[in-house]
């Protein structure tokens, strides 16, 4: 099939290549020309583990091309996906000018039928709105159809995610677009629910307060774990063997963070209100994450006292691991907070100086994970990045003042630790 995605994106971007992948004629379009020269060139914007071979090789077999301009992608396709950036509002809600403007460039540009897919995370009767603006704005008057098509794929294994998803859901207004839905995504072999567009967005809204809530979950057992001097680690495998909780999503730590649960969460309390509903349970998750950040931050202050005139080495920048993101990032969040109680920071991480440099100004960028340590006073672990497992301790020890280990992300075993001398705090153990 013809198919367009508009913004490239984290989403984007991996869904167009791998609408590619499986066959597909895909045009990615940006309104940033700047970003589409350097993919026309075979540059990759963004970090995501397999993404640029996959983007080289459907480039080269002619199935995928950028482009700037949306009227280029809309008439040489039959579906138009959006997929551009809904950021949050300082009330909570979310701000959907982009996907306002996109739809009036479709409606423009559009001069037979065409399936219009919201795939950005948007609040429920968004389509609603779509539907309104696209048939105020089509000069042409043609028949089109609104469909929502939530993504869940997550940053540093998107692509996996994309080939391979636990189910696609496709929310449509009428049954004409629903064989066109059907043969773009029966390649990729999973199941496909098809809903009215509402459900479809409340889906997403519900999937990702739902895995929000089982990390503050398991964040609340791990303070009580450190209390009761349990491990939450062992609780976490204990429940999460039972098919009914699972065991993933219950990784205790520094939160969570992203361009996803932080903004999802607060947009699915506001759009509960405006429906009526009062959703304290997810006010009490957001509370939790917050709270988790504040318990870590006095686990250090509790060790180092005062912070003033302090060294501290930072491992982890990203908001998780595989990704160069850090918007929302409880790493920078940590750092912000660390060099506010007057530390000085030396900091590294595999993927994201450079996007962290223009939102962490002031600390010092190491390369090599192993030379953070010389020089600092600690050392800490911001993002469960997995070769941070493999740091070497003995020489991190010596170029600590004390081998104090906060480690907010429980990469390493307490037990050995231990043994090997390190003054060793972690969350929840
Ligand atoms: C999320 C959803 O998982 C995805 O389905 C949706 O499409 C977009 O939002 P993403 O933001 O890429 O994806 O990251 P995710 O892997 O979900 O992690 C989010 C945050 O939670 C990270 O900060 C991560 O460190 C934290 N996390 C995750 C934990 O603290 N513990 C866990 O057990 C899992």
């Amino acid at each position: 099939m013809k198919l367009t995605i508009i913004g490239t994106g984290y989403v984007g971007l991996v869904t167009g290549t791998c609408f590619a992948e499986v066959g597909h004629h895909v045009i990615c379009v940006d309104n940033d020309a700047a970003k589409v020269k350097v993919l026309q060139a075979g540059g990759i914007p963004i970090y995501e583990p397999g993404l640029e071979e996959l983007v080289k090789k459907n480039v080269a077999a002619g199935r995928l091309r950028f482009t700037a301009s949306t009227a280029d992608g809309v008439q040489n396709s039959d579906v138009v996906f959006i997929a551009v950036p809904t950021p949050p509002q300082s009330d909570g809600s979310v701000d959907l000018s982009y996907i306002e403007k996109v739809a009036r460039e479709i409606a423009a540009a559009m001069t037979s039928y065409k399936i219009v897919v919201d795939k950005s995370t948007v609040p429920v009767k968004t389509g609603e709105k779509v539907t309104e603006t696209i048939k105020r704005y089509c000069a042409a008057k043609v028949e089109f159809d609104v469909i929502s098509n939530p993504e869940f794929l997550r940053e540093g294994f998107a692509v996996g995610d994309l080939m391979k998803p636990d189910r696609v859901v496709i929310g449509v207004g009428s049954q004409r677009p629903v064989a066109a839905m059907q043969e773009i995504y029966t390649p990729f072999n999973a199941p496909i629910i098809i809903t009215d567009i509402n459900s479809a967005e409340l889906i997403k809204h519900a999937a990702n307060s739902f895995l929000a809530l089982k990390i503050s979950y398991i964040n609340a057992i791990a303070t009580i774990c450190e209390a009761a001097g349990a491990n939450v680690q062992e609780v976490a495998q204990g429940i999460g063997l039972d098919e009914r909780i699972g065991r993933r999503f219950l990784n205790a730590g520094l939160g969570f963070g992203g361009s996803c649960f932080p903004k999802d969460l607060s947009a699915f309390i506001k759009i509960s209100e405006q429906v009526g509903y009062d959703f304290k349970l997810l006010k009490e998750v957001q509370r939790i994450n917050a709270d988790q950040m504040e318990r870590f931050v006095k686990k250090i202050t509790d060790t180092l006292w005062v912070l003033k005139d302090k060294t501290l080495g930072v491992l982890g920048l990203a908001f998780k691991q595989n990704t160069d993101d850090v918007r929302s990032s409880p790493a920078i969040d940590l750092c912000h907070r660390l060099l506010k109680d007057g530390a000085t920071l030396r900091v590294h991480d595999p993927k994201a100086m450079e996007k962290a440099r223009a939102i962490l100004p002031g600390v010092t960028y190491v390369d090599d994970m192993n030379a953070v340590a010389e020089g600092c006073d600690a050392l800490v672990i911001a993002t469960e990045w997995d070769e941070f497992k493999q740091l070497d301790l003995a020489r991190a020890k010596k170029g600590l003042t004390h081998p104090i280990l906060f480690d907010g992300r429980n990469l390493f075993d307490p037990a050995e630790m231990e043994k090997l001398d390190w003054i060793y705090k972690s969350v929840g153990r």
